[in-house]
Parts: structure tokens; sequence; C-alpha cells
């Protein structure tokens, strides 16, 4: 088990899935909260961060209970942190370093830089430099602008480096991680999906014992592998429900409900199209649409839940990513999370909460599903919002636009899926725009709907890319939509990125 501590870097999350990648299980942790049982903990990382350590407000935790006692590395701020505080110099540096650099001089072949050659690429942020070493530092690489790239203190498992070896642009970085986390700290690669499996199962077992469990499947990763895992642990105890808001894609209740029934899961599937299709009537406006739906969803969820007798628990596919404690960057205030008022919740709501997969990252969560068997096309399926197409029709919605956009995102996908590009595309779908054009089928004049069609590739949705499409099969797609699909007459492509656009409309 590694201690990552954040201090506010964009990269931080980036570590622990290097980490992660090596097979070794990582936690991160905020600068200010560190755990106070240090003894699970076999090596430390210290973060970057936008703070320069010379500024007032900016992150100094005392380090006295970790450094000299467990190996330490630490990365670009962190190195500079520990520069700073042991009586080393850091500067304002003269060149702002940002980007490519090359790792000129390796002073030191052993340790942290064993195996790793001369000139390689390594990606520098920093606008500090260190100026002078701390006590006991002792050199170990530098590049052309930066003298102290990396140093080590003598007598102790301390590493220091102000470069990134968690971006990909640093091209042995996961070879230094590995050095520093295998080599020197010596910590066990046994962090693998099996092992996660079984150790879930087994607490899950423990924790639950014969206690009921419901759950709200929603054709998406994470609440599928969630369920799995629950199921393996507690079989027929836990109930799955599955609610048709009527905004998914076309046939996806009918064939997801018959696969989860396939793998051998106790779920419920609930026909609720016609309730969210009244309390969406009438709504145009994006924010409102996603209440409606999500209120709806409250009602009908507690309505099916209160059909089990006796349930102690409620289990979410909660990620990684939703749990980690940010680091506010606006100053030193700590981001406090808002308290759910209990006596205003529903019921189901007011149960014991357990979060399976609340430590996986979500590539994690997919090689889990992997090791439960978990048919692979269900487990590459594209991220899909929870309020649907309801967020890809533009203005108010109606049942016959949805009939309209699920049969247009049906040949998309399906398109996508006979060329071979579904995989190669992060997320895909189309977009029923408040908009008629003049058209000309046959003989006739139409004024008929216009779609827009969007794929992006994206590794979290942050930030995504339009995907480049061969013409060949636009062609062939949009062609299909307007023969097939009754009132669409205008088939448009988004090339927009994001930022400054979002993957959806709405
Ligand atoms: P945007 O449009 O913000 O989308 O670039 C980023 C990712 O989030 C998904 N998304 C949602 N998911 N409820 C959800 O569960 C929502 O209201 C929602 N809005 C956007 C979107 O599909 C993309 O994957």
């Amino acid at each position: 088990n590694v201690l990552i501590l954040d201090f506010g870097s964009q990269y931080t999350q980036l570590i622990a899935r290097r980490v992660r990648e090596l097979n070794i299980y990582c936690e991160i942790h905020p600068y200010h909260h560190i755990p106070e049982n240090l003894e699970p903990f076999k090596a430390v990382i210290l973060s970057g961060s936008p703070f320069s350590v010379r500024a007032e407000d900016a992150p100094h935790p005392d380090l006295s209970a970790i450094k000299g006692h467990k190996p330490l590395l630490g990365v670009c701020y962190g190195a500079q942190y520990l520069a700073h505080f042991n009586k080393g110099h850091v500067a304002p540096s003269d060149i702002r370093e940002y980007g490519r650099a090359k790792l000129e001089t390796i002073h030191d072949r052993e340790c942290l830089f064993a195996g790793i050659p001369e000139n390689t690429q390594v990606w520098m942020s920093h606008s500090d430099t260190i100026a002078e070493l701390p006590e006991g530092g002792v050199r170990l690489a530098s590049t052309s602008d930066v003298a102290n790239a990396a140093y080590r203190i003598e007598g102790e498992d301390t590493y220091a480096i102000q470069f990134h070896p968690e971006v990909y642009h640093t091209t042995h970085g996961k070879h230094l991680l590995e050095n520093f986390l295998v080599h020197i700290a010596q910590v066990k690669q046994d962090w693998t999906p099996a092992a996660f499996v079984e150790e879930t199962v087994d607490m899950l077992k423990e924790k639950i014992g014969d206690g009921k469990v419901i759950l709200g499947l929603s054709g998406g990763v994470d609440s599928t592998v969630a369920a799995v895992l629950l199921h393996k642990a507690i079989g027929k105890n836990l109930y799955c429900i599955f609610v048709n808001n009527g905004l998914l894609r076309k046939n996806e209740f009918e064939d997801v409900l018959d696969q989860y029934k396939h793998m051998g899961l106790n779920v419920h599937g609930v026909d609720a199209s016609a309730r969210f299709l009244e309390a969406l009537k009438g709504e145009s406006d994006p924010e409102a649409k996603r209440k409606a739906i999500g209120g709806m969803f409250i009602d009908v969820f507690d309505d099916e839940a209160h059909r089990v007798e006796d349930v102690d628990w409620l289990a979410q596919g909660t990620i990684y990513p939703d749990v980690i404690e940010s680091v506010s960057v606006n100053g030193p205030s700590v981001t406090i999370k808002s308290h759910h008022n209990v006596g205003g919740l529903p019921d189901f709501m007011k149960l014991k909460v357990v979060e399976p997969l609340k430590m996986l990252f979500k590539d994690e969560v997919r090689r889990v599903g992997a090791e439960l068997g978990i048919d692979k096309k269900l487990l590459g399926r594209h991220p899909f919002p929870g309020p649907g197409l309801a967020i890809r029709i533009l203005g108010d919605i109606t049942a016959e636009k949805v009939r309209i956009l699920q049969e247009v995102d049906h040949i998309f996908i399906e398109g996508l899926r006979k060329w071979d590009l579904y995989d190669k595309v992060w997320q895909a779908g189309a977009i029923l725009l408040p908009v008629q054009s003049v058209g000309v089928m046959g003989d006739e004049r139409t004024y008929e709907q216009v779609v827009a069609l969007r794929a992006v590739e994206s590794t979290d949705g942050m930030t995504a890319d339009w995907v480049n499409l061969p013409y060949e099969f636009l062609q062939e797609t949009s062609n299909n939509i307007i023969n097939r699909v009754k009132g669409v007459n205008r088939v448009v492509y988004d090339i927009s990125s994001k930022p400054p656009a979002t993957i959806e409309w709405e």
C-alpha cells in the first residue's frame, strides 16, 4: 500500500493510475489530512502543486513522521518542498521550464535511475527551481537548464525529482516509479483484478452477512460490476432494480434486462416511461429536465424499494474519482462536503450504504468486470448520461421526438459497430435539433428535422476531441438515416472540441 499526498496538482490522479498499473495499491490523501496510522503504507509520494513553496499560503504539512522513516519520493513541488524545509534553497527560475526536456546527465545510475538511459525525455512543469540541495542532498540527474533535476538524501530512502514521472511524455516515468516502489521501497506487486475480487467478496460477505441489499442498475459498467461482485458475495439477497425512464437507447431496456437475467442477477425491471414523460412535459430548460428526471427516478426507485421487505443496505457503483477529497487551490480553505438532511430523504436513502468500487478508477472497474466474466460488449459500452436522450433532444420532449432520436442513434451506433469504429470512439450519440430545414425527396418538398451526430475521443470526459470519422462512413450513415427515419431530412456532424464546447449539447 502506497500513500500519495496531494498538494493540488492536476496530475495527482495520474500518479495513482501509474502506481496501480504496476499492480500496486495506492491511496490519495490531501496534504492536510495525513492518515494518523501510517503503518499500512510502505512508501509515500508527494505530488506536484500549483503553489510555490515560498508562498505563505502554500501547503506546508509536517512530514516528520514520514521523512527518514518511510521511503519517500517528492515530485516537482514535492521535491522543492523537501529542499525548502531542509536547509536547501528554492528560488524563482530565470527560465520557466515547461514541457519536454532531456536528462542530459545522470550522475548516479544506481537505485532510482537503474536501467534508465541518459538523454531520456522528461516532462517539466515548474517556475521555481531548486538552487541549492537540502542538507544531505546528493545530486542524481541534471538537464541543461536544471542542475538539480533529481536528488536523494544521504542516509535516508528519500528521493526527489523536479519532473513528472506520471506524465506520458516522461519516457521512462513508469520505470522510475517501479525502481522507487519495487526496488527501493520493496512494495509487493500483488494488486491484481483477481486479488481485488477475492478480497472484496470476502469483505462484502463479512460486512453484509445475511442482510438484504438493493441496488439500482443503469446498464452502465459501474453499476453492473458492483452488482456482479455483490451477487458473488451474497447471492439472492441482492435485489436489483432497473428503471426504464423511456429515454434509453432503442431496445436497450429489453436487451440489457435480458443480459442481466442471464448473468443470474435477481433483477426487477420497471417500465416507468410514461411517468418520466409526464414529468418532463413542457420542460425545455436543460437543468429543469435534469431535475425532473432526477426527482422522478427517486420516486420510482423508492416505490420499488418498498416492495422488498427488510432491506438493510443500499449499494452504489461509486468509483474513486467521485470520492477523492479535492485540495482547494484557491487558498488554504478546505473543501467542505455538504451533508444531507436525513429527515427529508426518501426511505431508501436512509439505508446503510455499501460501495464496493469506491477505490477503483474506471479502467480498473473494466478490468475487474472482465475478471468476473462480464460480457465484453457490456464492459466496452460508451458512457451514457443519466438523463439519457432527454438532454439530446433540444427543447421540449415528446414521445415522437424520442422515437425519432432512438432510430437515428441506433443507425449511427450500429454503423460504428459494423465499421469497427465503436471501440475507437470514447462516446458517440445523436442530437435532435429544434430546427427544421427544407429538403426534397422525390418530387416532394419536405420541411423536416435536423439531427447532429457527435463522436468524441477522451479519457475521462473532462476534455475531448471530435473524432475524424471516415467520410465514407459518414456518407453511408447519413443516407441510412435520411432514407429510414421518417421526419429527418438533414444530418450534420459536430466538429467541436471540449473545451470550449461540451460533449453533450445541453
Ligand atoms: P459534458 O457535456 O459536460 O459531458 O462535456 C461530460 C460527460 O458527462 C456526461 N454527462 C452526464 N452524465 N448526468 C450524467 O449522468 C448528466 O446530467 C450528464 N451531463 C453530461 C456526458 O455524457 C459525458 O460523458
